[in-house]
Order: structure tokens, then C-alpha cells, then sequence
């Protein structure tokens, strides 16, 4: 029988939890180390992902000793959102010749907001013979790689649109608090101009990811941000949120060629989002104007559960990113990534 490809876990919060579930079900990998921070360290990972049956993993809050001292053939990272914080906590992992899979949104075009970290981690990742590449939901499939690969069934493309309607309820803590729910309008207003609240992170790098495959050079990108009040009383797992503080955010990234709108994403994000008071249904529907012309929807529970996409495009690609080429990739590079069994 074929050995189990052996994984390391770093940042067991909501989506880190979720893969460790998922990872623990599939038959050809298994969890081998587990990175947290201040939860449950030094405990069997079946603590923090509340399942009875223990994994025989203890949570540790050193990577580098995890690193070093665990073989892997993979690490997969839900600990952050931007390149910087990312290669901090992975660096270690390819320096030990451990591919890596990070969920991380600056991380699935890294080059537009560090260029320097982007080339040092696609010289460490080739100097040692392993693959890094960021996915996930948004980025990582909706925006980009389905829209991608849908174009490859059309004669000729003139313009991509993606509009997506997300429940964020489900999205842990992290999340939650930077996009800003919960908040007055005051203040929400005021952490978007510190940088408080940033709302969805990867647009602009959808947007390029985009562009890249299909041989288009963006000469402009324009996105805009509006905060969604509400109504009635919202309680989620994660929250709570009253009537007149904010329930989520409305975003449009638009990527130009030559003048000209080319690429256009929006997002809605809401906690638990309704018809009747939000006027939108959840899901992702992508609108390719060319020959012929396309609409995909996705709608029902794929669209609903975002944050289990996010978690099965990591664990799914696992397979993939072990046969990519060494280096820092982003996911058009990669072939479908199927369901593992
Ligand atoms: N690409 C996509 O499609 C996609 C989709 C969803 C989320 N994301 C991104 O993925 C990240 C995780 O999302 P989430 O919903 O799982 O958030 P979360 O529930 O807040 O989990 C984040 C976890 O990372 C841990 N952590 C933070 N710094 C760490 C460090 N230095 N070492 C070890 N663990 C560390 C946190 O530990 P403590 O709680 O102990 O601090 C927490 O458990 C977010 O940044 C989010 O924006 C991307």
C-alpha cells in the first residue's frame, strides 16, 4: 500500500479546524503536526477540533521546531491574510523541503504587494525542490479559477464578470473582524480609513490571476467599497449584530486593458444574508461576454458553505501541488485538483 502523504497543520482556527476534520476523513493523508497559537497548545489536536477519538498530535506553538523536527511532505496554512505574515510562519516549512498550501489572500498573487517576499519565496521554494502556491475559495476558485477554466469552451473572450453573494457568518473570528460586522457606521466608517477593517482581501490579486492566463496586461484597477447596515437582529456563531450597526459590505474590483473594463468581480458579504431585507441570494454567478456568451450559476449549499470550498480546495490540491513544478505558483498554473477519496 502507497504511504500516506504526511501533513502538517498550521493555525487550527476556523478553516485550519475544518481541514483537520476533513484530512482526518480522506484516505491517503494524514495529519502529522499541528502549529497553533494560544488555544490548545500543548493538547491532542482532537482537543481544539472537539472530536473524542485522539489524533496522537500535539498542538505546538513553535513552527520552526515543528518544522524541523516533524517530516512532512506538506504544510497547510490558515494562520493570516497577507504574504508577509505568511512567509514568517511557512519559511521554515521550505526550508525543510516541505511544499506548502496557504489559504492566505495576498499569497495567491503575492507579487502585487511584496514583490521582494514573492521572489524570496519562489527562490527558496526552487532552491529546495518544493512547491508553494495560495488558494482557497476567493481567492482560489470562484473568482479566478473556475471563470479560468470556463473560457477555455468559448471561440473568442472579450470581458469576464464574476458577482458572488457570500454569508460570512460562517468564517471565524479573524474574518469577522476585518470586514467590520457588528460595528456602528461611525466606526466602521473610520476603521476602513485606518486600515482597521479591510473587508475582502484579493481582488486586485483575482483580478490579476485572471488576467495572467489569459494573456491580458491590466494597465488599470479601480475597486470600490460600500458598508450594508441592518435591519433586523442577526445572531451567528461567531456574533452577534444589532439592528443599525453593520451586517456586511458591498466590493467591485474592476481590472482594465486599453481603456477598457475587462474584468469586472463583486462581492456582497453578509451575516446571514436574506432575501427580503438584503434583496440578494447567496451564490456565485459568472457572466463571460465573447462567443458564445456564458452565464454560470452556483447556487445551493457549495455557494452557502464557503468556508467548507476554502478548506476542500486546500486539502484537494494537496495531490497537485506535490507533482507542480518547485517554486512559487499561482493556481492557473495548477491542474484540476479533483475530490481525493
Ligand atoms: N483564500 C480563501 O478563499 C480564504 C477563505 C477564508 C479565509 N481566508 C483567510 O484565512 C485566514 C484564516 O481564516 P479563519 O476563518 O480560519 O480565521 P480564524 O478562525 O480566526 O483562524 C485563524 C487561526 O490562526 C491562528 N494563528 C494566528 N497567528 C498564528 C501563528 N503565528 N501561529 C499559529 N497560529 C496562528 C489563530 O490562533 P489564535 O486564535 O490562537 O490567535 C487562529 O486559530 C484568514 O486570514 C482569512 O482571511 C482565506
Amino acid at each position: 500500500m502507497a504511504s500516506k502523504t504526511r501533513v502538517i497543520l498550521m493555525g487550527i482556527g476556523e478553516m485550519g479546524g475544518q481541514a483537520a476534520r476533513l484530512i482526518l476523513e480522506k484516505q491517503n493523508f494524514e495529519i502529522v503536526g499541528a502549529i497553533g497559537h494560544k488555544r490548545g497548545v500543548g493538547e491532542d489536536l482532537s482537543k481544539m477540533i472537539n472530536i473524542d477519538k485522539k489524533i496522537g498530535v500535539i498542538v505546538s506553538s513553535d513552527a520552526r521546531e515543528v518544522y524541523s523536527s516533524v517530516e512532512a511532505d506538506i504544510v497547510l496554512h490558515f494562520a493570516a491574510s497577507t504574504i508577509k505574515d505568511t512567509f514568517s510562519q511557512v519559511e521554515g516549512a521550505l526550508e525543510t523541503r516541505k511544499n506548502v498550501i496557504t489559504i492566505a489572500e495576498e499569497a495567491s498573487f503575492p507579487w502585487l504587494t511584496e514583490i521582494e517576499v514573492a521572489e524570496k519565496i519562489d527562490s527558496l521554494a526552487k532552491e529546495k525542490g518544493v512547491t508553494f502556491v495560495g488558494t482557497g475559495v476567493n481567492p482560489g476558485f470562484m473568482f479566478d479559477y473556475l471563470p479560468i477554466t470556463m473560457t477555455g469552451a468559448l471561440k473568442k473572450v472579450n470581458k469576464i464578470r464574476v458577482v458572488r453573494v457570500v454569508d460570512f457568518s460562517r468564517y471565524g473570528p479573524a474574518v469577522w473582524e476585518h470586514i467590520g460586522v457588528g460595528k456602528s457606521p461611525e466606526s466602521f466608517k473610520e476603521g476602513l480609513s485606518n486600515g482597521d477593517i479591510v473587508l475582502h482581501v484579493g481582488l486586485e490579486q483575482t483580478v490579476n490571476i485572471t488576467a495572467k492566463a489569459m494573456g491580458w496586461i491590466i494597465d488599470d484597477f479601480k475597486e470600490s467599497q460600500e458598508g450594508l447596515v441592518s435591519k433586523s437582529k442577526r445572531k451567528a456563531k461567531y456574533g452577534m449584530v444589532d439592528p443599525g450597526t453593520m451586517c456586511g459590505f458591498k466590493q467591485i474590483g474592476t481590472g482594465y486593458a486599453n481603456g477598457k473594463d475587462v474584468i469586472i468581480q463583486e462581492i456582497t458579504g453578509l451575516i446571514l444574508p436574506n432575501i427580503g431585507e438584503d434583496g440578494v441570494t447567496v451564490g456565485t454567478y459568472i457572466m463571460i461576454d465573447g462567443e458564445p456568451n456564458v452565464k454560470v450559476s452556483i447556487e445551493g449549499e457549495l455557494a452557502e458553505q464557503g468556508g467548507w470550498a476554502t478548506v476542500a480546495r486546500a486539502v484537494n490540491s494537496i495531490p497537485q501541488v506535490l507533482k507542480a513544478q518547485p517554486g512559487l505558483l499561482t493556481v492557473d498554473q495548477l491542474p484540476p485538483s479533483p475530490c481525493c477519496p
